[in-house]
């Protein structure tokens, strides 16, 4: 056998990162591909263990345990599923290391994440490659005055952000002046930590919204389907935000005229500041964009996939994800065609009651075994003592179905969320209302 093709179908070993909904799609996908070894996932969920050896012990941010984990189990690759490690550099922790380098890594370097480690950081970097988002000033405590002026020169509602990372609470909507005016001193007192040493006070823009996720190996990148996320607790996009409640894909309003501007004006100047400035980036970017009169605008980078937007994106690659991610941290992604699954995929969240303020944990879960025709993807769960599956979070399960049309995909959907049982479960029956 020539080299080549022992490459080909060469197996191998990934350890993957998090514990979320997004993470157990990830490890769906993956555990299709006939390339995979062993999948270990750390922490990892109860669901999760249907597809991969669970690692419970091995936090992602103490980057000593992963890397142990990782040699033990002779990984050949990682996959990084949520942000706080990348953020933090554990991309640089391998690559710098003689004994991990040759471990892949899908992921960027610590000075490609600050495109979601600073708010600040982001803008500047779409100003200085002419990518369109909303005006803005970052102020800082000693600046403050000059923040209250840039404020005078907006329309309400007045858009703060905390520059650093804030667990997706970072980000405050204000409709009164003076309210702003309080809200950027507490912010910049400290009301987020360090996080909001510095606040990106920005024009608010007025659109529909929806998410882009790429792969780039730093120098070419391919497109993933376009999904939306639905992040308010309500209906009809009501009450408070949370980590998302649902999701679609594809997206009506992203078609081929709106999507190529996307590329044009958003992923490829993204791309190529990344490379210009020499910002080392081997991963999943995923550009939050709204689209004002036609016309896209980036409302943030993340570094990772969006959570709940994987659960509806993964369903519909028909790839070899293993290949597609090999390609990404080797710098081969233009041998790479994406091809996607032509059905909708729509995402119920099923939550806790009161998520997303307090809610309680520990409720036992029944009725997973009759879900038939969805996927099940868990996200806050886990096992009790009697070895049942339990609620552990918020967001505790997502149900995915295919459909024809998305109307289709949500019925689906919904008549699997009606099998499942825990004490005050709660999912919004409207994901996708808003599209065509
Ligand atoms: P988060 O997910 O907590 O970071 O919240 C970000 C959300 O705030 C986005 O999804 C938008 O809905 C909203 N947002 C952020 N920046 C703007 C802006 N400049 N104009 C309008 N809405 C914004
Ligand atoms: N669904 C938005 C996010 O993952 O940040």
């Amino acid at each position: 056998m020539s080299k080549f093709v022992k490459f080909l179908i060469m197996k191998m070993n990934i350890l993957l990162l998090g514990s979320g909904g997004r993470e157990c799609a990830i490890a769906w996908k993956l555990s299709q591909s006939p390339r995979l070894g062993t999948l270990y996932v750390a922490p990892g969920n109860a669901g999760m263990a249907a597809y991969a050896t669970l690692l419970p012990q091995v936090k992602p941010t103490d980057f000593e345990a992963v890397a142990q984990a990782a040699l033990a189990h002779d990984v050949q690759m990682i996959v990084v599923g949520n942000e706080d490690p990348l953020v933090a550099g554990i991309v640089d922790y391998f690559q710098n290391d003689d004994a991990l380098r040759h471990i892949l890594m899908v992921g960027p370097s610590k000075a490609g994440a600050q495109l979601e480690g600073s708010k600040d950081f982001a803008k500047e970097f779409m100003l200085r490659n002419g990518i369109p988002t909303a005006r803005h000033l970052s102020v800082t405590a000693a600046t403050i005055e000059e923040g209250f002026a840039f404020m005078d020169t907006l329309q309400p509602p007045y858009v703060l952000k905390a520059d650093g990372l804030a667990a997706g609470k970072g980000v405050l909507i204000v409709p009164d002046a003076a309210e702003a005016r309080r809200q950027l001193r507490d912010m910049l007192d400290g009301k987020f930590g360090a996080a909001g040493n510095m606040v990106v006070i920005e024009q608010f823009l007025q659109g529909i919204e929806c998410s882009v996720f790429v792969l780039t190996d730093g120098e070419h990148y391919r497109m993933l389907p376009v999904a939306k996320d639905y992040k308010r607790i309500g209906e009809g996009d009501t009450g408070l935000n949370t980590g998302g409640m649902g999701s679609v894909s594809p997206v009506s309003f992203a078609d081929n005229e709106f999507m190529q501007k996307v590329e044009n004006r958003i992923i490829k100047p993204t791309v190529a500041g990344l490379k210009k400035e020499q910002l080392p980036y081997k991963g999943f970017i995923f550009f939050g964009l709204i689209k004002v009169e036609g016309d896209p605008y980036v409302i943030e980078y993340n570094v990772r996939m969006g959570d709940p937007e994987t659960e509806s994106v993964m369903p519909r690659l028909k790839n070899d994800l293993i290949a597609l991610l090999e390609a990404t941290a080797t710098g081969m992604l233009d041998g790479q065609e994406i091809e996607i699954d032509s059905r909708y995929a729509v995402t119920v969240m099923m939550v806790s009651g009161g998520y997303p303020e307090h809610y309680e944990k520990g409720f036992v879960i029944e009725g997973l075994d009759e879900v038939a025709d969805s996927l099940l993807f868990h996200a806050g769960t886990g096992t009790d003592a009697e070895g049942r599956i339990v609620t552990n979070g918020g967001r505790v399960l997502a149900v995915t179905s295919y459909g024809n049309d998305k109307e289709e995909a949500l019925q689906r959907s919904m008549a699997n969320v009606a099998k499942i049982k825990f004490a005050h479960a709660y999912h919004r029956r409207d994901i996708g209302f808003d599209l065509n």
